[in-house]
């Protein structure tokens, strides 16, 4: 069956068993549930104690003794066609990353007079593509964010990650990025197959494409993650195995396998790709599944394997409840109380980028949108994120309250229908589950959550 994946989410029937027993049976197909509330619930905080940002933040942060940092460079050399990622397109112009830079230590500096110093446990560096900064300019982001926030500023968290396209660096470059405090990097090769890369649009398609992951293996970092999506425009199932035949002849740490989500506004969709078959993702998951297995990983997510010291803490953090802050143009935070995010577009990239300057630059907020968080949505964010393997007792520590309980009737359902275990202490999804883990994540889903993501219009 072809599901068109134009729809946000499947906002599936919230409880029946053979409402879902349909949905699966049919291969459908729903959006990576990376974060609760998905962002296309955010809307411009309502006016009052709501819209108060400090507030927020300082009482988020005073919660928890540690903090997850994020930053967010939007600037890439191109805009790939599957990208619906807020990135600005500059060319290779590092003209303005100098003044990028300032302005998000500047909106750091404002954030960090909100709260007492942290326990920085990761700084992740995510765009766009970070690593086209100077490694001089990472550097001073690193250590000016460290500086604003840490206990113990001198020493970078045992992950401090940069997104890497493996189009801009060679070895010598990922030596730099190491010196500049980097432990971690993730390098979003998407697919290992020439053709498939030079139909992403990338305007400088990796050809050194193992001969760069072997370098950066050997370069010191503590962790290294190769993204891959399954689900391109012209990949085929042969060229999935392959990519991931290549990858795991290399035993990174950590490999991401991502089903592609499509928007309006990519190039894809400008080329005519419209849809992506539900069971072909599906059989193309359990490839992955199965080949990352077989070379020795174990699976820590629906789209993520590790094996040693592999892994991706700042979103193990994020969904264990954690505070995330973000900086940056496209920044969001993830807060005990709200989720916040300062921008997004992939119809006005650059103004948007203007947008968060000219606020930065006049001491403003740069917030522009958010979701205030209730304690009946962080049950179901705490749910929602983990239902993958949910330890019950944690939730009720945490939370006051377990999800299974809270959620009964949807337990019972995906237990009906071999989706899930449900013992006192945890609740685990079985393998079967794990391969709907999206579909049955959004069944948790508020009936406030469910209204807004109707009312979303992809006009953005
Ligand atoms: C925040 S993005 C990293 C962006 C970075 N510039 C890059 O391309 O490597 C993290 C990962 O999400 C995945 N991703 C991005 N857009 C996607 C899409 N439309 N569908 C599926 N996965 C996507 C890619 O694997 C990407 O490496
Ligand atoms: S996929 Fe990565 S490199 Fe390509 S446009 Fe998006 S953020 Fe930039």
């Amino acid at each position: 069956m072809r599901v068109v994946v134009d729809t946000p989410v499947v906002t599936a029937a919230s409880t029946p068993a053979r409402d879902l027993a349909a949905l699966i049976a049919a291969d459908t197909r729903a959006d990576y549930v990376y974060s609760y509330p998905p962002r296309q619930s955010y809307r411009p905080l309502p006016p009052g104690p709501d819209a108060d940002v400090p507030g927020l933040v300082s009482r988020s942060l005073a919660r928890f003794p540690d903090l997850n940092l994020y930053a967010h460079v939007p600037f890439c050399r191109q805009i790939c066609r599957f990208c619906n990622l807020y990135a600005v397109a500059d060319a290779g112009r590092d003209d303005r990353h100098d003044d990028y830079v300032t302005a998000v230590l500047s909106e750091a500096e404002r954030l960090a007079a909100l709260t007492d110093r942290k326990h920085v446990t990761t700084l992740y560096l995510g765009g766009g593509t970070p690593s086209l900064l100077r490694p001089q300019l990472l550097e001073r982001l690193v250590t000016g964010l460290l500086a604003l926030f840490a206990t113990d500023p001198a020493t970078p968290p045992p992950e401090t990650a940069l997104e890497v396209d493996p189009a801009t660096v060679d070895a010598a470059a990922l030596r730099d990025i190491r010196a500049a405090g980097i432990n971690r990097i993730n390098l979003g090769y998407q697919s290992m197959v020439s053709a498939e890369v030079v139909d992403l649009g990338r305007d400088r398609p990796t050809t050194s494409g193992l001969d760069l992951l072997a370098a950066a293996l050997g370069t010191g970092f503590a962790n290294v993650c190769v993204d891959l999506i399954y689900g391109l425009a012209g990949q085929s199932d042969e060229g999935w195995l392959s990519s991931l035949r290549q990858v795991t002849a290399l035993l990174p740490p950590t490999v991401c396998a991502y089903p592609l989500t499509l928007r309006p506004f990519t190039g894809y969709r400008r080329r005519g790709y419209r849809s992506v078959d539900g069971a072909l993702l599906h059989r193309r998951y359990r490839v992955a599944d199965r080949v990352l297995r077989e070379a020795g990983y174990r699976q820590e997510t629906h789209v993520r394997w590790v094996r040693d010291r592999g892994g991706y803490v700042q979103k193990a953090n994020h969904w264990g409840m954690r505070n995330v802050l973000g900086v940056g143009a496209g920044a969001r935070s993830y807060l005990w109380e709200a989720d916040l995010r300062n921008g997004y577009s992939v119809r006005s990239r650059s103004s948007a980028l203007r947008d968060y300057l000219d606020r930065v630059r006049a001491g403003q907020s740069p917030v522009r949108d958010g979701y205030r968080m209730t304690p009946d949505e962080r049950l179901r964010k705490a749910a929602a994120l983990n239902l993958m393997d949910l330890d019950r007792n944690w939730a009720r520590e945490l939370l006051g309250a377990d999800p299974v309980e809270r959620f009964a009737d949807r337990y019972a359902a995906f237990a009906e229908l071999g989706l899930a275990e449900v013992g006192p202490d945890r609740a685990r999804l079985t393998a079967e589950g794990v391969q709907h883990r999206d579909l049955l994540s959004q069944t948790l889903f508020s009936p406030e959550v469910r209204t807004r993501l109707r009312a979303f219009d992809y006009d953005e």
